[in-house]
């Protein structure tokens, strides 16, 4: 993509503008049309995104706003920046999302909206979620940071988009995301045209005219350079996205091949749904041995999460204690992250699992 990158790059340096400039608005309507959404509105990170949809719905100090333990920090940490309460609910052990059957027990009074989060490219379960959320009338966020293009289909067939299924979708393009950029950056997604104004004024100043505020916003705006640059990524998203697919099913072949399926526990994709696997996270007791022994032989991987957020010092306030959520914690002990990048070729995979039967072999 270099080429065609460093094209848009000059293009953005010749027309000076650096803010607000054509590509922005052009992304925005080609990632409007990706996730099936009236509107998307970039902006400055998906961290943001949270935020500014949060500062659309007008949350207060001592809202509450219910999400998962199981997530990167802004998930929880956009809902504690406004002075409103995380509220958490376990996950599912399964698929690491927020398990829906806990949901409707931890909403009360001051409850103002639900942000499930669609972790490592799967969708959480948007229907029970959604038929939940109706029900009491609060909103949905759907933090769909890491699952650009998944979808999930419904007890009616239907096919859903990510980021299409709640009141707002929330994305980022953080470098390691399947659409990722050169920095970072975000967007917005939404059908209702009152929060889609909303989010255009809060994410630039408040500002409906120039120097006239009616909102308290702030600056959150995307980069001409970086729409320019995400535009020609957007090109390659499916191709990339169909190329992680397939490396997902390699890596399931390849455990099968060498019988390992018994001692470590593979990502479930339910029937007809579509993970985009921006991690393929396997689940090991010897997590942590498996890890130092990979590192050894050079593999790296990662460890999404460490810990769940309830326990994380920036939200002891919260007084939640260790056992508060079991299927978290006992993710957060037991998950790794493999290599999954597109471009990853079968004999890479291969070395991968060949490895990881060799430092497992001891263990069993
Ligand atoms: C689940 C989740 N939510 C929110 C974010 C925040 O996105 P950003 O890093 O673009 O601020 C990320 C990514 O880092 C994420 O993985």
């Amino acid at each position: 993509m270099r080429a065609e990158i460093r094209a848009a790059v000059d293009n953005v340096l010749e027309s000076q503008q650096f803010i607000m400039g054509p590509p922005v608005r052009e992304l925005e309507a080609e990632f409007a049309a990706l996730v099936g959404c009236r509107f998307a509105f970039g902006c400055a990170s998906g961290s943001d995104a949270l935020l500014l949809a949060l500062m659309a719905l007008g949350l207060e100090s001592g809202d509450e706003v219910i999400t998962a333990p199981f997530t990167f920090v802004a998930t929880a940490g956009s809902i504690a920046r406004l002075k409103a309460k995380p509220v958490f609910v376990d996950i599912d052990p399964e698929t690491y999302n927020l398990d829906a059957k806990l949901l409707e027990s931890a909403i009360t009074r001051r409850t103002r909206a639900i942000i499930p989060v669609h972790l490592f490219g799967l969708a959480a379960e948007m229907e029970t979620i959604s038929q939940i959320a109706h029900a009491h009338r609060l909103p949905v966020i759907e933090d769909a940071a890491q699952s650009v293009s998944a979808r999930c289909i419904d007890s009616h067939h239907q096919d859903n988009r990510v980021g299409n299924i709640g009141e707002f979708g929330c994305f980022s393009f953080f470098p390691s995301k399947n659409l990722g950029g050169a920095g970072d950056g975000g967007m917005i997604t939404t059908n209702n045209p009152q929060y889609a104004e909303r989010l255009a004024v809060l994410r630039d100043h408040g500002s409906r005219k120039k120097y006239q505020y009616d909102l308290l916003g702030m600056n959150s705006r995307l980069d001409s350079l970086q729409a320019a640059i995400l535009r020609v990524k957007l090109k390659y998203l499916e191709e990339f996205t169909e190329s992680r697919r397939k490396n997902a099913e390699r890596y399931r072949k390849g455990f099968a091949r060498v019988g390992l399926e018994r001692y470590i526990t593979l990502p479930v994709e339910p029937e007809g749904w579509k993970h985009v696997y921006n991690q393929f996270v396997i689940r090991t007791l010897e997590r942590d041995h498996l890890r130092d022994c990979l590192r050894a032989r050079g593999i790296p991987t990662e460890l999404y999460y460490p810990s769940p957020l309830h326990l994380q010092p920036a939200f002891s306030y919260l007084g939640y204690r260790q056992g508060a959520f079991p299927c978290a914690e006992d993710a957060s002990q037991h998950v790794l992250a493999l290599p999954i990048f597109p471009r990853m070729t079968k004999e890479q995979q291969d070395l991968v699992v060949d490895a990881i039967a060799e430092c497992l072999a001891g263990q069993a």
